[in-house]
């Protein structure tokens, strides 16, 4: 009830009207997980993703499988999320989706669900932007964050840093110029013989390993922008030079590669953290995308945030890596906004400004 109450409260300063609080089914398929939930009074009924692992044995994602896939899903994922909600779907308000940025595939099915449901109940549709919900995501459990925060969003496709000023006013201040990061933990992982997606590995096996062991370089960038193809390459010529050496060297030494990599990747995000906060004279911090499951970077936020006695929100692992979770608290806003799709919406791949 609290938590309603604080959660209403932030909406009637963005609205200034104390409205009808909404029931939202939302479905996020922009990559490869297939994602439901329902979102009623701003809480998260329920959550249900389907996670792909057809993608495993090819090392990355394929487009043309991850489509099929989220065709072959999405209703029970959707008949799931509604079930575990205990709700009829005559009792929704609105259909959210996922518009982009995404694979134009995954997109499609997700944007034509949405649009069926919608015409087939009568309701209205809600478009989502996949980079401001994984923002957002951070409303779910930390309904009382004050504006303006920095939310620093890592996943397998983006890095950026975000200034958030209110729900829908959003900046990128910095932004990966090649690799995303968590890219890079994934090719780093398969240059250490590791399955996709390599990150989650990684971060395993380094808890067992001397994160200081291997030095690797790392970028000497002015601003907020990002780069990791010097850190990927800088890997690769040192693994194939100490494979020549001893071809048993990264089953030797595996744990301390692994803690020695994250461990750079998380250095390299947080020199930006700490001079985007410095800056913007910033008071909160939030994380979100998958990078942020990864415990050294989530680990290193918090120690950062002790130290200069700022607020951390860092999310529930249910809601770092791609979920409609994130989608449904979006839309949750739009709604209170006013803010409707036409029947004519279609995926935006890119381009799709946060
Ligand atoms: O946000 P996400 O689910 O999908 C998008 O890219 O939008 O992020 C997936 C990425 C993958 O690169 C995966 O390896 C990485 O997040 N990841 C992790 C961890 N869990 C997921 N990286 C490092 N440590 C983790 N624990
Ligand atoms: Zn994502």
């Amino acid at each position: 009830m609290k938590n309603t109450v604080r959660r209403t409260q932030l909406i009637d300063r963005m609205t200034n009207t104390t409205t009808h609080l909404p029931t939202i089914l939302a479905i996020e398929s922009s990559c490869d997980d297939t994602s439901a939930s329902v979102i009623r009074n701003g809480q998260i009924l329920s959550n249900v993703i389907y996670s792909q692992k057809i993608h495993e044995a090819y090392g990355g994602v394929v487009p043309e499988l991850a489509s099929r896939k989220h065709e072959q899903k999405i209703i029970p994922v959707v008949e799931k999320a509604i079930q575990q909600a205990g709700i009829e779907l005559s009792e929704l308000d609105a259909i959210g989706f996922t518009r982009g940025p995404g694979l134009v595939g995954s997109l499609l099915v997700g944007v034509c669900f949405a649009k069926s449901l919608a015409l087939a109940l009568g309701k209205p549709l809600i478009e989502v932007n996949h980079m401001s919900a994984h923002v957002l995501s951070n409303f779910i459990e930390h309904e009382d964050i004050e504006f303006p925060f920095i939310c620093f969003t890592v996943s397998g496709g983006h890095t950026q840093l975000v200034v958030v000023r209110s729900v829908d006013q959003m900046e990128v201040i910095g932004s990966t110029i090649d690799d995303a990061a968590g890219e890079c933990f994934d090719k780093a992982a398969k240059m250490l013989g590791l399955d996709y997606p390599g990150g989650p590995m990684i971060d395993k096996l380094a808890k067992n390993g001397d994160s200081l062991k291997f030095q690797f370089a790392k970028p000497n960038m002015e601003g907020y922008n990002f780069s990791f193809s010097g850190l990927k390459t800088s890997i690769l010529y040192f693994l194939q030079k100490q494979k020549k050496e001893n071809p048993s060297f990264i089953s030797e030494n595996l744990n301390d590669l692994c803690a020695s990599i994250q461990h750079t990747i998380v250095q390299i995000l947080m020199v930006k953290l700490r001079k985007a906060v410095t800056d913007y004279q910033i008071k909160t911090i939030a994380i979100a995308g998958g990078v942020s499951a990864n415990s050294g970077f989530r680990n290193a936020v918090q120690d950062f945030g002790d130290q200069r006695q700022i607020r951390v929100c860092i999310p529930n692992l249910q809601y770092c890596t791609d979920n409609a979770a994130m989608i449904a608290m979006a839309a949750h806003f739009k709604f209170l906004n006013n803010e409707f799709s036409s029947q004519d919406a279609e995926p935006l791949v890119r381009g799709y400004g946060i």
